[in-house]
């Protein structure tokens, strides 16, 4: 299976155009490029799509007025609620959303030269940061995309996947299929041995059949602050066997207090 990123000017014969085209050399589907930090910002392309719901769906529906094949979106996870944008893609008719694209930043500054880094020429601009750094982050974005969007969008999950491992977490969080590419830029393509083979021994030691099956399985387990509080509370009274919990903490000291307090 082959799937096509595009990424154009927000001009809409351009984007139709540019569908056609690459439709017509028989990929398989269509992933639009709202998130590229690095594309051109200035001309409305890439993330600055992303970053604006209206443009994401307005751009969406014109590529898929004229695709015959399914049509997923890239999200940028410089935005606060990455919900907005990828609703606003299903409104335009995308089937899939696909999560993350790079973090903006900046790596330092050069204490000698005071100048901002990475530099061209002695300036510089942020850029995208990836690799295992950004996964927490993309791991948050996807488990939020998986519960916030109609069940039948699907997500694909991208940002620091290295291992078999870094994968399967991204599937228990609801991605449905998953990308790699820091890792491979650093690693070369033989990283997908261990990818392949890491799978399919935790579906057999689990005994799961596919990865169908795990997609989203760890989802139930998010709640809310409030909730956990209310949890703890229980939990530790059903342990104290309804002691008060002041007059259980009066009795200890201050070394067992905060081994408590940092303990799971
Ligand atoms: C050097 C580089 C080039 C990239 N080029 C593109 C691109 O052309 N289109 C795109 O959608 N994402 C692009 N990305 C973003 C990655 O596809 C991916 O979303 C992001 O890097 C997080 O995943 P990773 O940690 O596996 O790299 C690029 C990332 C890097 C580091």
């Amino acid at each position: 299976m082959l799937v096509a990123s595009i990424m154009e000017e927000y001009e809409k014969s351009r984007w139709q155009e540019l569908t056609r085209v690459v439709q017509d050399t028989g990929v398989d589907a269509f992933e639009l490029n709202f998130s590229c930090p690095h594309g051109m910002t200035e001309r409305k392309m890439g993330s600055e799509m992303g970053e604006h719901p209206d443009l994401t769906e307005e751009v969406t529906s014109w590529v898929t007025e004229v695709a015959k094949i399914p049509v997923w979106a890239k999200m940028t996870p410089n935005i606060t609620n990455i919900k907005e944008p990828a609703l606003a893609a299903v409104r335009g008719g995308a089937v899939g959303i696909s999560a993350i694209n790079t973090i903006l930043s900046v790596i330092g500054v050069d204490l000698n030269t005071l100048r901002p880094m990475p530099t061209v020429e002695g300036h510089t601009v942020p850029g995208g940061y990836s690799s295992q750094a950004v996964k927490p982050i993309a791991l948050r974005m996807v488990s939020q995309l998986a519960l916030g969007l109609p069940k039948d969008v699907s997500v694909s999950g991208i940002g620091g996947i290295e291992t078999s491992h870094d994968a399967i977490e991204f599937f228990l969080l609801g991605a449905s299929t998953v990308q790699l590419c820091t890792g491979v830029m650093l690693h070369g393509v033989k990283m997908i041995d261990e990818l392949q083979d890491g799978l399919a021994k935790f579906l057999t030691d689990k005994g799961f059949d596919s990865v169908q099956e795990i997609v989203g399985k760890s989802l139930t387990y998010f709640s809310t602050h409030m909730d956990l509080v209310q949890k703890m509370k229980a939990a530790k009274r059903s342990k104290a066997g309804e002691a008060s919990r002041d007059n259980e903490w009066a009795q200890k000291d201050i070394t067992e207090k905060t081994a408590e307090l940092t303990s799971n």
